[in-house]
């Protein structure tokens, strides 16, 4: 990794400070969940989202969404935060960054102690209710699958993830994900940016900053672009921003 490019990009982060974090599933392969897009090993490259974790299939074909789609959702449930997280979590009692807009549903960001958590598609904790709007821990779903799908709610109303699902709209936690993206730096950690409307932000924010494994089509707007894994790269530019504040 280019040390002057760590001290240099560690100055500019205290420069603009508080920074807001847009994450994606970059920042958690880390913790042994796959990302989407990565080739090889992104998870869409064997299985069909739009197939199986659609309103539509919701509606038309519980069954496959909650054979199927529920165990890709579930899957990674045991992962643990990593050092990227946990790195995040400590720049924000420190005041270098205000909050974290997230594209996933990994639970992650909490679990390491962030406080400001915008899950903008979503998260798996508990289910919801379409009839009387309560929630039902994901847990008593899981049970109920085993026998019956779709699962009930005790008034017998449908119960559904909330993640957001393809053809979902987005939660109202995205309008105050885009007013924060409008007024602060943008700092993107493990995004392709390649699904809107979250690949929207980017474009509102004022100073961007990517660290990326891969190229975004951002890059060429941002005022620093670092292409290494996210664990490794907040560690290093952690070392210098300890030296700045
Ligand atoms: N460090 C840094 N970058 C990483 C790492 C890592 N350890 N691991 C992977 N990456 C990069 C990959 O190079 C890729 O560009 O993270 C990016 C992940 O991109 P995607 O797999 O497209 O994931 P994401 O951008 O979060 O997808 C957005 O798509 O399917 C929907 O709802 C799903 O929230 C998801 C959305």
């Amino acid at each position: 990794m280019d040390e002057k490019m760590i001290r240099d990009t560690a100055h500019i982060l205290v420069q603009k400070k508080p920074w807001i974090v847009l994450t994606g599933a970059g920042i958690s392969t880390e913790s042994g969940i796959p990302d989407f897009r990565s080739p090889g090993t992104g998870l869409w490259e064997n299985v069909d989202p739009m197939e199986i974790l659609s309103v539509r299939t919701l509606r038309e074909d519980p069954r496959t969404f909650y054979r199927l789609g529920l165990s890709v959702l579930l899957r990674f449930r045991d992962a643990a935060p990593n050092l990227a997280h946990h790195i995040l979590a400590r720049w924000e009692r420190e005041g270098l960054t205000n909050g974290v807009i997230t594209q996933n549903i990994d639970d992650l960001h909490r679990r390491a102690g962030s406080k400001r958590v915008l899950e903008i598609h979503g998260h798996l904790r508990s289910f919801l209710c379409e009839q009387c709007g309560s929630d039902t821990p994901t847990t008593e779903v899981e049970k109920q699958v085993k026998s019956r799908v779709p699962p009930l709610c005790g008034c017998g109303g449908l119960l559904r993830p909330r993640v957001v699902l393809f053809g979902d709209m987005l939660p109202p936690v995205f309008q105050e994900a885009e007013e924060l993206a409008r007024c602060h730096p943008l700092m993107v950690i493990g995004s392709s940016l390649q699904v809107s409307p979250a690949n929207f932000l980017p474009s509102l924010a004022p100073v961007l900053g990517v660290i990326n494994r891969e190229p975004t089509s951002f890059d060429q707007r941002a005022v620093f672009v670092l292409r290494q894994s996210a664990a490794e790269t907040l560690t290093a530019l952690d070392k210098f921003v300890k030296e700045l504040v």
